[in-house]
């Protein structure tokens, strides 16, 4: 499974196209839309995500509500496309290469793509870069992440999420000690800022408002967690394959996470060999086991069988209500970036980005091991596996 998106961020609508999904999979549409209002969701959001109520529009490879291994394609509106008609018009305009446009945005934002994007493209405004580069994109990958979780679901395979950290406050929990259990995740989603202890949940919306207050933004650190993985997904054999440096990929390309963490990766750095790995235990009711689970599930980029844990750190949003230094690249005159009400803190929805991408990448591994076509196949096939795991 992989899939590619299109679109502006005020366009008329994104594009999604996944390719490789199996045949025979049930398509609730109504689990892919919720799972576009849980990415819309979180303390700190901004004002765009009170007009975008994102829907999916499938329009190819589904048929009676049964994928039939075609490529499935979707679109999702942008109802502030209808405030942006004029500036986002497809009809053509006269301007030379070199010239800038009267409106044209030319002070780019730090942090953003803006400035490596308008040099690289020969751009005449910023806004090209803007609307592109923009995190609205990301909605794509939650539908498209929702497909992959329908059919995880089958395998009896759930990813989860849940907010860790937001600006200074921290969640205090140790993977390797408290196992993570699907009760975490239930107490995330009925958090603002998805994160299972109401009292640090309460502090961290108030760091919000301090940021807010500040008009000032700010990051934070979410993790993911997926139980019910067959043990050997991945592989050791060619560093392209190996299943930790896939997930390392598809998490740092969400906007603005800068680091990826696999178990308890930064801890690993500063304990001895003794003190950090998972010794391996025996018995006849649980197979083999292990105590910890400081490697997070994955030894050798291939999945040991624990449940997979991957941590992903943001950083703060860098559209800044007081805007931030920055050089006009027409006059060359010092300026200050857009000032553009925009989220304080995206790490909720952030986390929610994350599984999506996670579960895009777990069904690739899974098609990768037990088949691709179709549903029915690559579940005899796991089960075959699993009767072949029981046995030795
Ligand atoms: C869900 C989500 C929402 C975001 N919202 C905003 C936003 O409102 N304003 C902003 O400046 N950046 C926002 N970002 C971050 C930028 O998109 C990102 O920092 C930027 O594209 C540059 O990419 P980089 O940080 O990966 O280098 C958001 C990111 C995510 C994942």
């Amino acid at each position: 499974m992989r899939f590619l998106s299109s679109g502006e961020s005020h366009g008329k609508a994104l594009a999604g196209i996944i390719d490789d999904f199996p045949s025979g999979v049930n398509i609730d549409i109504d689990f892919i839309n919720n799972e576009l209002k849980r990415r819309q969701s979180g303390y700190g959001r901004g004002k765009r995500m009170d007009i975008e109520k994102d829907k999916i529009e499938i329009i190819s490879g589904i048929r009676h509500g049964k994928t039939s291994g075609s490529p499935i394609s979707f679109l999702i509106s942008n109802k502030d496309w209808e405030n942006w008609k004029e500036k986002m018009s497809l009809e053509a305009k006269q301007i030379n290469e070199n010239d800038f446009e009267e409106s044209a945005i030319l002070n780019p934002r730090p942090g953003h793509a803006d400035f490596g994007g308008f040099i690289k493209y020969r751009l005449n405004d910023i806004r090209d870069v803007i609307e592109r580069s923009s995190a609205r994109e990301t909605a794509i990958r939650v539908a498209a992440g929702g497909f992959a979780k329908i059919l995880l679901k089958a395998f009896d395979i759930y990813v989860y999420s849940f907010v860790e950290q937001i600006g200074q406050i921290k969640l205090n929990y140790e993977i390797a000690q408290n196992k993570l259990d699907e009760n975490l995740f239930f107490l995330a989603e009925n958090s603002d800022v998805r994160c299972p202890d109401e009292e640090i949940s309460n502090k961290m919306k108030n760091e919000i408002n301090t940021a807010i207050k500040n008009k000032d933004t700010i990051g934070g650190k979410f993790t993911l967690f997926v139980k019910g993985l067959p043990i050997g997904l991945g592989s050791y054999s060619q560093w392209d394959r190996r299943l930790d440096a896939k997930i390392a990929h598809a998490i740092i390309s969400i906007p603005a996470i800068k680091a990826v963490e696999i178990g308890n990766g930064v801890l690993s750095s500063s304990l001895s060999g003794t003190n950090f790995h998972d010794e391996i235990f025996y018995n006849k009711k649980n197979g083999f086991y292990r105590k910890t689970n400081n490697c997070g599930g994955l030894e050798g980029g291939v999945t040991n069988g624990e449940d997979l844990i991957i941590s992903a750190y943001m950083k703060p949003i860098p559209t800044t209500m007081t805007g931030l230094k920055t050089v006009n690249i027409k006059t060359k005159e010092n300026e200050i970036s857009l000032k553009e009400r925009s989220d304080v803190c995206a790490v909720p929805a952030a986390s929610v980005v994350g599984e999506a991408m996670l579960a895009i990448i777990l069904c690739d591994a899974l098609q990768d091991k037990f088949g691709r076509d179709n549903l029915s196949e690559i579940l005899e096939n796991f089960e075959n596996y699993k009767k072949y795991i029981k046995n030795i």
